[in-house]
């Protein structure tokens, strides 16, 4: 089986068997970088785009998508992990439907089109984002916007350049299933929205209170 293929089959399954460990630390806001700095950011990012309804991209147990909505956003989240869906779906706000990114891709599962915004939280995970990204943008309205946020390459130890890693869990509690996931630079993020059709508008890295350091890179685009 070829790295990437392999990698990809545990990355899904990752979010199949991590789907209740995950939705208790969201929803216990037990992550302190998310609870301190990346989920208002994040809100933030989406609130300075025009537009009212919001496709929420690899949502997971929908937080996103409820905030959202609770900003008056129309929104609708998907995610391939069916599990999380359902944790989704049993709570109020938002609309939500089981879809991997290759279903967007192929358009054998019909996610709704016409999105001024299309929020990826922590979400994309893969190698080749430019089939998705392309895709999303055909599902937008002429100047929708693109909004991406991801862990911030400078607080990934190792070498600087971009290549599959592993992500264990290891500061949260429970069993969980490791993740592989492509660490990419922020030339390569660049490099990557641009390829997938998308012109970058605003690069925001917000950081932790105390230490200083860079939590996360946002980027946000245009169609
Ligand atoms: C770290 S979680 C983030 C969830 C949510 N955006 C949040 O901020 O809490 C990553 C999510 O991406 C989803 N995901 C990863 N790859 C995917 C794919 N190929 N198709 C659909 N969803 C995917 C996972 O199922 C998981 O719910």
């Amino acid at each position: 089986v070829p790295l990437n293929n392999h990698n990809i089959d545990r990355l899904a399954s990752a979010w199949r068997d991590n789907a209740e460990l995950w939705s208790e630390a969201v929803r216990s806001d037990s992550i302190e970088s998310r609870r301190l700095v990346t989920n208002s950011a994040v809100l933030e990012a989406v609130r300075s785009v025009r537009g009212e309804r919001v496709l929420d991209v690899g949502c997971g147990e929908g937080w996103l998508s409820r905030a959202l909505a609770e900003m008056g956003r129309d929104v609708t989240g998907i995610d391939a992990s069916e599990r999380l869906i359902e944790l989704a779906s049993q709570q109020a706000g938002a609309s939500f439907l089981t879809a991997s990114y290759d279903d967007i891709i192929s358009g054998v599962r019909n996610v709704g089109s016409g999105y001024d915004i299309m929020v990826c939280n922590y979400s994309l995970f893969t190698d080749s984002l430019k089939p998705l990204l392309r895709a999303l943008r055909e599902l937008g309205v002429a100047g929708a916007h693109l909004v991406v946020q991801t862990i911030h390459p400078m607080i990934e130890g190792g070498r600087y350049e971009e290549g599959w890693r592993e992500e264990r869990f290891e500061s949260f509690t429970g069993s969980w299933s490791p993740m592989p996931w492509y660490f990419r630079t922020v030339g390569a993020w660049v490099h990557e929205l641009r390829g997938g059709g998308w012109r970058i508008e605003e690069v925001r890295e917000p950081v932790h209170p105390a230490t200083g350091q860079p939590l996360s890179l946002i980027l946000i685009a245009g169609a």
